[in-house]
Formats: C-alpha cells, sequence, structure tokens
C-alpha cells in the first residue's frame, strides 16, 4: 500500500473512495458503508449503551503520506476540528522525506488496582500473606480468562503500594490486543474476594488504572533542515515555551491529542482512557510537561520524539461491534494492538510537529480561517463552486464573516 497520494484533498469524493479502496482492499460492501453516511443501525446502537435515541455523526478523514517503521499506512480519523487532519499530512510528508516514523511499544500490560484497608496494624502481615499466596492469586486471576491466557496473555506480577491506613495491590496483566479494561477489571474484583478471605480485611475499589505506565509507546522522526529552514530553531524555542511553562504544556498536549483521539475514535478506542493516561504521565515526575521533545541533529535537522502511554485494543470492546471502526482497522491494516499503539503515537508526534512549526511560523489561523470561511460561505448562501469562491476572496481581505460573504456572493452573481 502506497500512502504517498499527491493532493488527497483536491480530488473529489468519489475518487477519494476509488484511492482507498484499491489501497485497503476494500470490497463492495464495506464502500457501501462508507457511502451510505449511515454507520450505525439502531439495533447495534442499542446494544452498546443505554437510552439510545440516535446516532451522532463526526467527519471522517484520512491522514496520507504516513510511514512508520519503514511500513505506509493510510490513517483514519474521526473529528470536528478542521486542520487537524491538513496538519498531520503536512508533518508526515516532510517526516517522510527523513524515512518516516520509528515507533516502538512495549508489551501491553495494564494495572488493575486493589484497595485493601490495613486499620488495626494489619498492614504487614497482609503484605507477607499476599506475598506468599502470590503464585495462587496470579492463577485465580488467570482463571478469569482462559482466553486472553490462550492468545499468551495473563497476569504477570503483583506489586504493592502503601498508603496512610491502606494499602494497594497493583495487579498488572499483559492484555495482548484488547483494550483490558473489561479483563482487568473482572480480574480485580474476583482476586479481591480472594484476599479477602486469606488476609480477613475490608477491600475498596477494585478498578483498572489508566495510568498505563507499563504500556508505553515511543515515537520518533526527523524533519529535513532543507525544508524547515529557520524554522527548525523556532519549533525548538516552541518545544521550551512549553517546557517551563504549565499553561503552554496543556495546550502544546492538546495538540498532540488531537490527532491520537481522532485515530482512537475512528477504530472504536476508549480515547477518555487515552486523554487520562496521556496527561497523568505528563506531571509523573511531579512538574506538568510536554510529551514531546525536540532537538537537532548533528546535520541541523529537527528531529521530535514522543512517549506516552497508550491504552488501545484492535479486539474486544466497540472496536469490532462498531461496523465503521471494523472498517477503519481494516484500513489502517495493523495486526496488533503493539501496532496501533506505534501507529498512534507517531499520529500524536505529527500533529504536535505541525502545530509547532505553524505557530512558530505563519501562526494557524490562515490554515484553520480556509474551511471556516467556507462554512461562513455556506451560511451566507454560498452553492457549489461559488463556496470556494467566496472563501477564497474573504481570505485574501482578512474579513471572514458573513456581511462579507453576501456582499462578495452579490458580486459573483453579478460576474464581478
Ligand atoms: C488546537 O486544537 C491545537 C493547538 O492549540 C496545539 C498547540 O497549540 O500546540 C494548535
Amino acid at each position: 500500500m502506497n500512502s504517498d497520494i499527491s493532493k488527497f484533498y483536491e480530488k473529489g469524493w468519489q475518487e477519494r473512495l476509488q484511492i482507498l479502496a484499491e489501497e485497503c482492499k476494500l470490497s463492495e460492501e464495506e464502500l457501501d458503508i462508507l457511502k451510505s453516511l449511515k454507520p450505525l443501525d439502531f439495533s447495534t446502537a442499542n446494544l452498546m449503551i443505554e437510552n439510545v435515541v440516535s446516532v451522532f455523526a463526526l467527519p471522517l478523514a484520512i491522514a496520507t503520506h504516513f510511514k512508520i517503521n519503514g511500513r505506509d499506512y493510510l490513517i483514519p480519523m474521526a473529528i470536528e476540528e478542521s486542520s487537524v487532519v491538513a496538519a498531520a499530512c503536512k508533518a508526515a510528508k516532510i517526516a517522510r522525506l527523513a524515512g518516516g516514523f520509528k515507533a516502538e511499544a512495549t508489551e501491553q500490560i495494564m494495572i488493575g488496582q486493589i484497595q485493601i484497608f490495613t486499620k488495626g496494624n494489619k498492614e504487614q502481615e497482609i503484605i507477607e500473606k499476599v506475598n506468599t499466596s502470590k503464585k495462587m492469586l496470579l492463577e485465580r486471576a488467570n482463571a478469569c480468562d482462559p482466553v486472553l491466557v490462550s492468545f499468551g496473555g495473563g497476569a504477570r506480577d503483583i506489586k504493592i503500594r502503601r498508603f496512610d491506613d491502606f494499602i494497594v495491590l497493583h495487579l498488572l496483566v499483559d492484555v495482548k490486543d484488547a483494550m483490558g479494561a473489561n479483563a482487568v477489571n473482572t480480574m480485580c474484583e474476583k482476586l479481591a474476594l480472594e484476599i479477602e478471605r486469606i488476609c480477613d480485611c475490608r477491600i475498596g475499589l477494585r478498578i483498572l488504572s489508566n495510568l498505563a505506565v507499563y504500556r508505553i509507546a515511543k515515537a520518533q522522526a526527523t524533519f529535513p533542515k532543507k525544508i524547515l529552514g529557520e524554522a527548525v530553531d523556532a519549533v525548538i524555542d516552541a518545544w521550551h515555551f512549553a517546557n517551563s511553562d504549565q499553561f503552554r504544556a496543556c495546550t502544546h498536549n492538546k495538540g498532540i491529542m488531537n490527532g491520537i483521539d481522532a485515530v482512537a475514535i475512528a477504530t472504536g478506542n476508549d480515547f477518555r482512557a487515552l486523554e487520562a493516561g496521556a496527561h497523568s504521565y505528563a506531571c509523573l515526575n511531579g512538574k506538568y510537561k510536554p510529551l514531546t521533545r525536540y532537538w537537532k541533529d548533528k546535520q541541523g535537522n529537527l528531529v521530535g520524539e514522543i512517549e506516552l502511554p497508550i491504552q488501545v485494543g484492535i479486539v474486544g470492546g466497540s472496536t469490532r461491534v462498531n461496523p465503521m471502526a471494523k472498517l477503519c482497522l481494516k484500513i489502517l491494516g495493523v495486526k496488533s494492538a503493539k501496532e496501533l499503539a506505534c501507529v498512534l503515537a507517531s499520529v500524536g508526534l505529527a500533529q504536535n510537529f505541525a502545530a509547532l512549526y505553524a505557530l512558530a511560523t505563519e501562526g494557524i489561523q490562515r490554515g484553520h480561517m480556509k474551511l471556516h470561511a467556507e462554512n461562513i460561505a455556506v451560511q451566507a448562501g454560498a452553492k457549489g463552486a461559488e463556496i470556494k469562491e467566496v472563501a477564497l476572496r474573504m481570505v485574501e481581505m482578512k474579513s471572514v464573516n458573513e456581511a462579507t460573504a453576501r456582499e462578495i456572493l452579490k458580486e459573483i452573481r453579478k460576474g464581478v
């Protein structure tokens, strides 16, 4: 598959679909899902959540030009914000000139937490009992999920953390290709009963932690100096701003999550888990920091790197129930959750580089304004080819509002 498609944005809908179908070997039925613009029927939606009355749509786009670990990817992104997809494509195109993204992910280990109360100085006694029963506890946890175990996953280790009047047992579970929330929560609830029995203690919460410090993805890319010129230093200065100031770091990381969430939504993954994990990881050492880092290599090229927890799955949850999510996973062609994590980390880095590059040079409003201006043109009554023309003239006039759009529309219709 080739993701280096020139001017995908200028092609019509049917042509974009045709390219996608060819590159990703989509069937007629799969193409129909994309064409229908109604990707979820009531009965499927009603199985996913409670009190369903309809389905909510978001635009689904394809980010082009991505090369990750030597392989091309066409990346589905579901998002309401203009410029995010264009920015990702632009960054991927620049990174591609120096070989694309190099990404890696750890094993897919999630943490389950069990809160154990230790009132009455029972802390040491409970810890000893848990430690001596560790093998049995891990076996009991694994008995909850024979399917996960048959795929090579399962509970791996137990760690204890101490607090004032309770301890927390961390159950480390390799969830393989699932996001793993259900598997981990089930194990925690089961194990809590066992711990209550052997330690004669009171149990509190039993739930996974989204601060998935053992489920980390990293990506790196080089953005050539011959393209960036002086912007190499400008991007590094922009990164220093985020590294020094939490107010800036927050927005810096928001930009990263623009891309990561969009792919997570398209693939039916839990973007709230990713958000929680990313922001918590950003302040793991006590001070909220940017999730990326930039420096110059010996040749003066810009090198960017991202590191964050990525908790996503390609099996279970809505990834397979929602036909559009299933199709997006096919378009991506990822074979494991680890591979999807590498894609998400690369998209996050691309998104962040594109934002810093724009902010440190011309600003982001010009890019944002184009689509915004088209929306205003439609609101003012522009139709067909008029939309682009009205938008273009408004951007040139630096006056993007409905009154200007109406004036321009009048002129166009008079042939001016
Ligand atoms: C907008 O959604 C995201 C940015 O604000 C990110 C950033 O400032 O780095 C452009």
